[in-house]
């Protein structure tokens, strides 16, 4: 079911979409597609990424609509692990075939990863021409998935909706992390589960040896998950400590891409890779970090 974004209130079909009654706003919907984002709500800092993310999927060339397989196999196999591992934590007793919302969802390229695993899958992102990838990747493998456009911090479901909630990469693209997260752990029965860039604070060593992004291509400044806010996500969840784990992630162009589906090269730089990560993780350290909480 879908309800407002911003009061949860149930809708009700009108000839220009479906209306809050509470709010009255009218939310459209595009080819069959609800447009759950309105523009007399949405803060600058969205409305800013919104526009950002857009532009950029517009021009999205085809080979990156259907992401990793774009990137050279090294990477591709650390992408795919990561989200694997992730997902091997978020199984439920509850149900045969569980439910997840991959919010932030991009082209979708974990909504695949999870209907592989057998889970019943919905996808939204606040980007339109996002979606229109998903749409064609979709399309273009054979399957279909319910989505709809919608700012991850007003998400319009009601409360308990899925089994579990999902953001890869897209937290750190809000004004607000912690929100963001409060409010997955808001439609989700069981797991929220993340993927987000991470931050050792001032003191960060990976960004000053150029190995962590400090922007991105729709902002100067990207909100990267730090132990604070990580700690401050997991109290919204109303958990002393979810599961957390640390990685280390070569940014694009770096020997990652240029050498990585070269058998011998890739081999030698996954394991070199997984020895710094361990290493790094001992301290603290890392670029990238998945977080997994119960919320039941
Ligand atoms: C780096 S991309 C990641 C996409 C995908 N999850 C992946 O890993 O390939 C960040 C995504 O977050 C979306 N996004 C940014 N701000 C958002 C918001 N407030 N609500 C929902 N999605 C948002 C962008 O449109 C974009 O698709
Ligand atoms: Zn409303």
């Amino acid at each position: 079911m879908i309800v407002c974004p911003l009061c949860h209130a149930r809708l009700t079909d009108s000839p220009r979409g479906l209306r809050c009654p509470a709010c009255d706003i009218v939310y459209s919907l595009t080819a069959g597609v609800p447009q759950m984002v309105d523009e007399s709500w949405l803060d600058e800092a969205t409305s800013h990424e919104k526009a950002a993310q857009d532009k950029h999927f517009a021009g999205l060339p085809d080979k990156a609509v259907f992401k990793p397989a774009y990137h050279s196999c090294y990477r591709r196999s650390r992408i795919y692990q990561r989200l694997e591992h992730l997902i091997a934590q978020l199984q439920c007793d509850t149900a045969d075939r569980p439910s997840v919302h991959v919010a932030c969802c991009g082209t979708g390229y974990e909504v695949e990863v999870f209907l592989q695993a057998g889970w019943h899958v919905s996808a939204s992102d606040l980007s339109v021409q996002a979606l229109h990838g998903l749409s064609k990747r979709s399309a273009t493998r054979g399957y279909q998935v319910p989505y709809l456009q919608a700012d991850v911090l007003h998400l319009p479901f009601p409360a308990d909706s899925f089994d579990v909630a999902v953001v890869v990469e897209g937290l750190h693209h809000t004004p607000d992390p912690v929100r963001g997260f409060a409010e997955l752990v808001r439609i989700a029965r069981h797991h929220v589960a993340v993927i987000e860039p991470y931050t050792t604070g001032p003191l960060n060593l990976l960004a000053w040896l150029g190995l962590a992004h400090r922007a991105e291509y729709s902002q100067r400044q990207p909100h990267r998950l730090t132990a604070s806010s990580v700690s401050q996500m997991l109290s919204v969840a109303g958990v002393a400590s979810g599961s957390t784990r640390l990685y280390l992630d070569l940014p694009p162009g770096l020997l990652a891409d240029i050498v990585g589906d070269r058998p011998i090269p890739a081999a030698l730089m996954g394991v070199s890779n997984r020895a710094a990560e361990w290493l790094l993780r001992i301290v603290g350290v890392g670029n990238k970090i998945a977080l997994v909480a119960a919320v039941d």
